[in-house]
């Protein structure tokens, strides 16, 4: 079975099960300033797990683009991989762990319709209760997966493994379901019900695990048990029970309707049908392992070259998802994730003794392993060939120039003057002291360069910790004041205005549109005044679900890049027939534009500048 297969299987499954196959949301999230990628596919159905009814029902799947930057050191064992396919089901409130629990297990272990694997091989965890929310364990699903392991002929016995503080140190005990604490065992964006901030919603779940039946490393704790790390069990899916909300008071209160939140990779669920316990042997990654051979004359296989190997073609395969997706290589943000991953990659070429450009040859491959589920990224190939062999040619030589510089200094590496004088990054340095095992301080690093203010990058260095929504007021506010800007910068510069991208925060708006020129100050006040009459105007806000043809009819405004379900919300600005503007958006927003002005505020353009050719980019702010 290919990837491609088991994908197919997966959405094909639950479609025959009453869901609405829907695409993957864009692997950046639009109007979500406090996280830099989609990292889960419920991340941008938000909404509607706190209430708000999906245009395509109440009950959905698919499978979602991911990217964890968070794991980015993990790459090199046998399962991890940044950037991944999550395939999801959801229930809006619909169907709970009864249905949900079963529909998986038939999944996992039919030949027909699933991928045929062996019950023997499955383990399960539950939710064993949490003392901070006097929460208890979830009996129920206990009792779900007793019967289903029975129905196979099998007898499942529930182990209370204990706590994280005891090294779970109970072991396996012969069980084959584990009750794990609100560590292992609940979910939530921002992880343990502690903390979550808020308005998050969150819940018990349950995993499962395939025993590739590997031998225990005991570096990694004395016994082994399913979430032990060395890799001997893989985690294939999580069920979350999303049925609580957190509230101001540090309590839990039920979400009007329950729902089941399913999140299992892809990639895992593919290579535990090859049954070989290496992420890295799908099909997906072939043609792209092969070149690294050719060029090396290194087998994958060699122990010493595998880590690299894996490394390179996790990367490669993530970039090209990037640049596909519009993300350049540059000193922010996503970019700096993107120039992150492209290092790392030359840096193990590198080590695997490649010195001549390789990248653009290794990513050629990832369009055709796509083709089907994502053609984007097989039409992007000259750019992606093109940006990777800039971004490697230039790199090159600056490591040349740094490791030069870098062996000079012996045991007392300077980070900061590797970095400030010749371009030599940071986590680079980190990475080669940690190799030769010379003591490297990141912390008084980090403080220096702040110093320096080369690099205040607070805010995203949040976000790569895997930020979560921060759906304040004001944010909301600017994502209203977005979509009137938008249209006023239409009235004044013309109908070709597009947004080609957008980022808001709760201390300002930015929005990046095609127009080829400098604004004018004539112009700038002019969109001001627009706006701003708008906000006076007192408009409401309006929500309406509609199929994909009558928004386009109606001349809705698309995100950038974004692909659509059949049926999709618009907001507009003003009821639909007389709508100042109407926006393909998923929300939240303001439901009057009134509220915008609240406070006396005004909207003010703070910055208006060149983005790239042919795209300008507007900081703005209500205040
Ligand atoms: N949202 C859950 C996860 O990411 C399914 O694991």
């Amino acid at each position: 079975m290919t990837v491609s297969d088991v994908r197919q299987r997966y959405l094909d499954f639950f479609a025959k099960r009453g869901h609405a196959v829907i695409p993957s949301a864009p692997i950046v999230p639009e109007n979500d300033p406090t996280t830099l990628f989609t990292s889960s596919g419920m991340q941008p159905l938000v909404p509607y797990l706190l209430g708000q009814p999906h245009p395509e029902g109440a009950r959905l799947t698919n499978s979602q683009m991911s990217f964890r930057a968070e794991d980015i050191e993990e790459v090199g064992d046998n399962r991890h991989t940044t950037f991944f396919e999550m395939l999801g089901n959801w229930s809006l409130g619909d169907y709970f762990k009864q249905e949900q629990l079963p529909w998986f297990f038939e999944f996992l272990t039919s030949s027909e319709e699933g991928l045929g694997l062996d019950p023997q091989k499955l383990y399960v965890t539950v939710f064993d209760g949490d003392e901070s929310t006097g929460m208890d364990l979830d009996t129920e699903a206990v009792e779900i997966w007793k019967k289903l392991f029975a129905e196979k002929g099998m007898s499942a016995e529930l182990v209370r493994i204990g706590t994280e503080e005891e090294g779970y140190a109970k072991g396996m005990q012969d069980g084959r379901i584990f009750s794990y604490g609100a560590k292992k065992n609940w979910w939530s964006r921002s992880g343990i019900p502690a903390k979550m901030p808020p308005g998050e919603p969150g819940g018990p779940d349950s995993e499962v695990f395939y025993d590739f039946g590997t031998p225990h490393d005991p570096k990694w704790g004395g016994e082994c048990h399913v979430n032990c790390d060395c890799g001997r069990f893989v985690e294939i899916g999580n069920s979350v029970f999303m049925q609580f909300v957190k509230q101001a008071d540090g309590s839990f209160k039920e979400l009007p309707k329950k729902n089941v939140d399913f999140g299992g990779g892809l990639e895992r669920l593919a290579f535990t049908v090859l049954k070989n316990p290496d992420i890295f042997l799908i099909d997906v990654f072939g043609a792209a392992r092969a070149v690294i051979e050719k060029r090396s004359g290194k087998s994958y296989g060699d122990t010493e070259a595998t880590r690299s190997f894996r490394i390179i073609l996790d990367h490669m395969r993530a970039a090209s998802f990037f640049i596909a997706s519009g993300i350049r290589p540059s000193n922010t943000e996503q970019g700096y994730v993107l120039r992150r991953l492209i290092r790392r990659s030359i840096r193990e070429a590198d080590k695997l003794g490649i010195k001549e450009a390789v990248l653009a040859e290794v990513a050629e491959g990832f369009g055709a392993a796509y083709l089907s589920a994502y053609p984007f990224v097989h039409e992007a190939t000259p750019v992606i060939h093109e940006e990777l062999e800039k971004e490697e040619a230039q790199f090159r030589k600056t490591l040349a120039h740094g490791m030069r510089e870098l062996e000079k200094m012996g045991n007392d590496i300077d980070a900061f003057t590797l970095f400030t004088t010749y371009g030599f990054p940071i986590e680079l340095t980190e990475e080669i002291a940690k190799e030769r095992g010379i003591a490297f301080d990141m912390d008084s690093v980090k403080t220096k360069m702040e110093e320096h203010q080369a690099l205040s990058r607070a805010g995203a260095a949040q976000k790569f910790a895997g930020g979560l929504a921060d759906h304040a007021e004001q944010t909301v506010r600017y994502h209203t004041a977005h979509h009137i800007l938008l249209k006023a910068l239409q009235m004044v510069l013309g109908p070709d205005v597009h947004q080609r991208g957008s980022n808001i925060t709760s201390e300002r708006l930015r929005i990046d549109f095609s127009y080829g020129a400098k604004m004018t100050s004539e112009q700038k006040a002019e969109v001001e005044k627009i706006v701003n009459e708008k906000i006076a105007e007192g408009i409401p806000v309006v929500r309406t679900d509609m199929k994909k043809e009558e928004a386009e009819k109606l001349g809705a405004e698309h995100e950038f890049g974004a692909t659509y379900p059949e049926t999709v919300s618009v907001y507009s600005v003003g009821p639909l027939g007389s709508a100042f503007s109407i926006e393909f958006c998923g929300g939240p927003h303001v439901s009057n534009t009134r509220e915008l002005g609240e406070g006396g505020k005004r909207f003010k353009i703070v910055k208006e500048k060149a983005s790239s050719a042919g795209v300008r980019r507007i900081k703005a702010v209500l205040e």
